[in-house]
């Protein structure tokens, strides 16, 4: 995600735009830049933050009453100058900025090469605004005519603002499917991505809807549809802070972002995963198929919670591709010397892309002759530059230090490079390929159902917040979230938590059991279920406090545990993705029923890139 902003009316609009920008920076910070009219067009941008920015047009004629702004969070085109938005027309007299992805870029961008045009950027926003501008240019139409035509072939999302050289009056908006809110001054108008631009001019806003473009002068503010209909504006009265607005209403990052992963898995799937079609579209994975499929092993390399994917990824490969695989910490990785062979496929999962273990171990690796994949969130971070191919996360900024919505992205992507790669290789007949596409495709609805029960998680929380010591248990797919469980309620609450296989107990750990121990049970319907229900009357034996995060049609769970926590039905290789949400907000709501800064808990930083 990104953030916009923009201004028009009698104020200076470089100091407005500047502010808002700084105030989006939570939507994206890899690169900002800034296009004003005054009276020809000014676009300056560059790599980095928005103060890095400010610094750099010192002393320019940054004056103007009408100006767009953008910080960026990259998704085609890796974080750079010429790649940071505003982009200009091939003509030189528009200018766009743009928070979505535009997925039929790529065809587009064609049919304009074709005609001549030429590309200054990697990015699918230089192609919708040239795309615009043919159009402009070939039927003689306004600007915001040429809008409408132009997102009737757009797929994909989008919230985009552009300028015109020769409508110095006019901004021209658009949105599908990413936020656009219009602050409507006396005689001035502002637009943001969220409201923080606005707060201190008005409290009266528009949200724009989908498939809406907006025509905003100083004065006036005009909404069509596609079809080219006025719509009403509908003025809405800002009833929030700037704190909270920045945090989307709720009271932490972590909560937000928790809150944000039907979505962010559904953009993580957007445009590869084609459940109706069957198919699994991964060009940074295609390159690397045969090399994949006739690798001898893969060797997942991650730290902390990436580390926990890379353990739920390696229950999912050996499963549906038979290749071997063994998952690392990266900080032993790097220090030993492990055997590496030529073929050797090394996946690097990272939400930063900046972790120095991970980035030194594959480096290591690569040197000796290993094929490196990378699974990271932050597009063109060191770790993705390192690595020889990959799939980004699309997960968009993760600011709470713990790690939530980019893990359940990591195991959306691990896993359909697990079916892709095991469908072609054979290793799964396509009945059971089209079933787990269908279960894949049905995660965002089933994460959103679990998010459901947050108050009933919160009550549990209370009642278990001065816990000492908590286990947490699990089987199979779900060890890996029983560890990942511990990681949270660790990081978050400081109360020190382990996360075991629950078969395991019985070599030790169930000496720690007696009344005031929370021993959480993953306890999904799998395959190892029966088992894991035997685990749990051994804590009951012993008085332990069970938690268990179970399906509904588990009729035999609830006789046996304190407290318990439904989730969706799923297939035992999807199920982490749902279980895991449980998990998150447990050890969000005793770190705040604690009285923690659960963004930034003591000790700990967003990303560990330091040995
Ligand atoms: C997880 O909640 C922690 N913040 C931490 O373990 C994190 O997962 C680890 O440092 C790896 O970071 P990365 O994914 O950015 O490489």
């Amino acid at each position: 995600m990104c953030g916009i902003v923009g201004y028009i009316g009698p104020r200076q609009a470089y100091p407005i735009i500047i502010t808002g920008l700084k105030r989006q920076e939570y939507r994206g910070y890899d690169s900002t830049g800034i296009a004003l009219i005054n009276p020809t067009l000014k676009v300056y941008k560059k790599k980095g933050k928005v103060a890095e920015l400010e610094s750099a047009i010192l002393g320019e004629d940054v004056k103007g009453n009408i100006g767009i702004g953008h910080t960026r969070w990259a998704t085609h085109g890796e974080p750079s100058d010429r790649n940071a938005h505003p982009h200009v027309s091939a003509s030189g007299k528009l200018a766009i900025i743009h928070n979505g992805i535009i997925e039929n870029y790529a065809q587009l961008k064609t049919e304009l090469l074709k005609k001549g045009y030429q590309f200054n950027s990697d990015t699918d926003t230089e192609v919708l605004l040239n795309f615009i501008e043919e159009i402009k240019n070939n039927t003689n139409c306004s600007l915001e005519e040429a809008v409408r035509i132009a997102l009737k072939r757009v797929s994909g999302a989008y919230v985009i603002l552009l300028l015109d050289q020769d409508h110095p009056d006019t901004i021209v908006a658009a949105r599908k499917g990413s936020p656009l809110v219009i602050g409507i001054g006396k005689g001035e108008h502002f637009l943001g991505s969220d409201a923080t631009p606005m707060l201190e001019y008005t409290k009266e806003v528009v949200y724009v809807n989908d498939y809406e473009v907006a025509i905003i002068k100083a004065d006036e503010l005009i909404l069509k549809n596609l079809g080219n209909e006025r719509q009403t504006p509908y003025i809405t009265k800002l009833d929030m802070e700037l704190a909270a607005i920045e945090k989307g209403g709720y009271d932490h990052f972590m909560l937000k972002e928790i809150f944000e992963q039907p979505q962010t898995i559904y953009d993580c799937l957007r445009g590869r995963l084609d459940a109706e079609a069957g198919t699994i579209t991964m060009s940074g994975i295609q390159k690397y198929a045969d090399q994949i499929k006739n690798a001898n092993r893969i060797v997942m390399v991650a730290c902390g919670t990436s580390w926990h994917a890379g353990l739920v990824a390696e229950y999912i490969f050996e499963e549906l591709t038979r290749i071997s695989v063994e998952v690392e910490y990266a900080s032993e990785f790097r220090y030993r010397n492990p055997v590496i062979n030529k073929g050797d496929v090394i996946i690097a999962i990272s939400q930063s892309g900046e972790t120095a273990d991970t980035l030194v171990a594959i480096e290591n690796a690569k040197a000796k002759g290993a094929i490196i994949l990378g699974v990271v969130n932050v597009v063109g971070s060191s770790i993705a530059r390192v690595s020889d191919a990959g799939a980004y996360t699309h997960a968009g900024p993760e600011i709470g230090v713990a790690s939530t919505k980019a893990f359940t992205a990591q195991l959306a992507v691990l896993t359909m490079i697990a079916l892709k790669i095991g469908y072609e290789k054979g290793t799964i007949d396509r009945d059971r390929y089209l079933r787990l596409l269908q279960e894949l495709d049905a995660v965002p609805g089933k994460v959103a159902e679990v998010l459901q029960s947050h108050e009933r998680i919160k009550e549990i929380a209370e009642k278990y917040k001065d816990a000492k010591d908590c286990l947490y248990l699990g089987r199979g797919y779900n060890f890996p979230v029983a560890l990942e469980g511990a990681l949270k309620l660790k990081e978050i609450s400081y109360i020190h938590a382990e996360g075991y296989p629950a078969a395991e107990m019985k070599h030790g750990p169930i000496a720690l059991v007696e009344e005031t121990l929370p021993v959480i049970f993953v306890a999904t319907k799998d395959s190892y279920h029966e088992k894991v229900v035997s685990n749990m009357q051994e804590i009951k034996a012993r008085k332990g406090k069970i938690i268990a995060v179970i399906n509904e049609s588990d009729q035999l769970s609830p006789t046996l545990a304190n407290d318990v926590i439904l989730v969706p039905e799923a297939d035992e290789i999807i199920a982490p993705m749902i279980s895991v949400i449980p998990m998150q907000l447990l050890a969000y709501y005793i770190g705040v029923a604690k009285g923690y800064d659960v963004d930034k808990p003591r000790n700990l930083a967003k990303s560990v890139t330091v040995e």
